[in-house]
């Protein structure tokens, strides 16, 4: 073949480069395609998350089954009542997950908090043991307590029983543990600068420094209303608040995660093996301390936290009183 004026095409060449150029091509495209799916080598699968006895698929179930989605996103869908709850886990923690979700409709105490923190499980989850070490990881959980604990929420209580509570922690362990590729973005505005800037406060970083955090947790923790007055009732009135009591129980008769206080005191109660007991203060001292040693019939083991470890006699004693002068007070 020759090219016009018989001048020399260099074709061999030509169609050497261009083989050339096509191997260097194919090469580009598998080193690229190889890439591409080496960052999902380390993507998180849900059976491989654990968080104590139950797996993110399990929990999955859960959050199915309770509809979450109705009223939460996570990774994009679902309904905008509630907040995302995508990377919820990372930034409150398994310790705060563990005390807000049995009782969703108050939002926890540094007190309730704290509980939790009692458990193995949930202090290996955490990897810390403390509550101020606690706070400084998860500073959603400082943030929300700070300024939410005790306060009533927007979210329903849920009859969830503590496996069901492990699974959805799991779930949301899984989820907060995804890659999404930066998604969701972070909000421009923090919330917490929003709030104080509605206030009229000064903006800025919440401090985070040990000092606030220490403070607070040690004014809640072993007697969280020491000074706040001589009367035993009102003391125990006030730490049944602070300890968190309140977003599970009721003072009058009604239900509510756990059974109403109303009257309790001198009454029979039945017991979920059947037997009869009568409601006096080593039983309700019991319940306090050991909430699962009697469980009450109609209602799940494993819900109320053991609250052995915060309180002392003084304070245990108040609180006694406090349910004493609960007499069938249908308020
Ligand atoms: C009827 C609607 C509704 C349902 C159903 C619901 N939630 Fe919520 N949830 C809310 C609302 C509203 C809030 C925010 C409460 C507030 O700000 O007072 C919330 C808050 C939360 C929070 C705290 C989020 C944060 O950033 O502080 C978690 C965690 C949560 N819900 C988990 C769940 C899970 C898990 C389920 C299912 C088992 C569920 N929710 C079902 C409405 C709902
Ligand atoms: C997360 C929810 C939750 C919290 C928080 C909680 N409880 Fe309970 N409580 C329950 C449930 C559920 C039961 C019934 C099952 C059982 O016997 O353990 C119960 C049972 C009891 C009983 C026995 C009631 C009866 O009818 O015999 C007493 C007394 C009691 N709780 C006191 C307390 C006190 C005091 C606190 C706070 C220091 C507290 N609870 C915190 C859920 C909770």
């Amino acid at each position: 073949m020759s090219c016009l004026n018989g001048t020399d095409c260099k074709e061999p060449v030509k169609r050497h480069l261009a083989m050339g150029i096509l191997v260097l091509m194919a090469v580009i495209f598998l080193v690229l395609s190889v890439w591409s799916f080496m960052g999902s080598r380390t993507q998180a699968v849900p059976d491989a998350v654990q968080y104590g006895s139950q797996d993110a698929v399990a929990g999955k179930r859960v959050f199915q089954a309770y509809n979450c989605m109705g009223c939460h996103t996570i990774v994009g869908n679902g309904a905008y009542f509630g907040p995302d709850l995508t990377k919820t886990y990372l930034h409150v923690g398994p310790a705060w997950l563990a005390a807000f979700l049995p009782s969703a409709g108050g939002w926890p105490t540094a007190a309730a908090v704290q509980v939790q923190l009692q458990n193995t499980v949930v202090q290996q989850e955490s990897g810390v043991a403390d509550m101020a070490a606690y706070q400084e990881r998860y500073p959603g959980a400082h943030g929300r307590i700070t300024r939410r604990g005790g306060h009533a929420t927007l979210m329903p209580n849920l009859p969830l029983d503590a496996d069901e509570v492990a699974g959805l922690i799991a779930f949301l362990k899984y989820t907060s543990e995804m890659n999404n590729e930066g998604w969701p973005p972070k909000p421009k505005v923090d919330g917490v600068a929003l709030l104080q800037a509605r206030r009229g406060m000064p903006t800025g970083p919440v401090s985070m420094g040990g000092t606030p955090v220490v403070a607070m947790t040690a004014a809640s923790s072993a007697s969280p209303g020491a000074s706040a007055s001589e009367d035993p009732v009102a003391l125990g009135a006030k730490l049944t608040q602070d300890l968190g009591c309140m977003a599970c129980h009721a003072k009058d008769q009604k239900r509510v995660i756990g059974p109403g206080w109303g009257g309790l005191y001198g009454s029979q109660t039945t017991l979920a093996d059947g037997s009869t007991v009568e409601v006096d203060d080593a039983y309700l001292i019991q319940a306090i301390r050991r909430p699962d040693a009697q469980i009450v019939a109609g209602y799940p083991p494993g819900t109320m936290p053991s609250y052995d470890a915060l309180l002392n006699e003084h304070d245990m004693n108040a609180i006694l009183a406090y349910l004493h002068s609960l007499q069938g007070d249908k308020k």
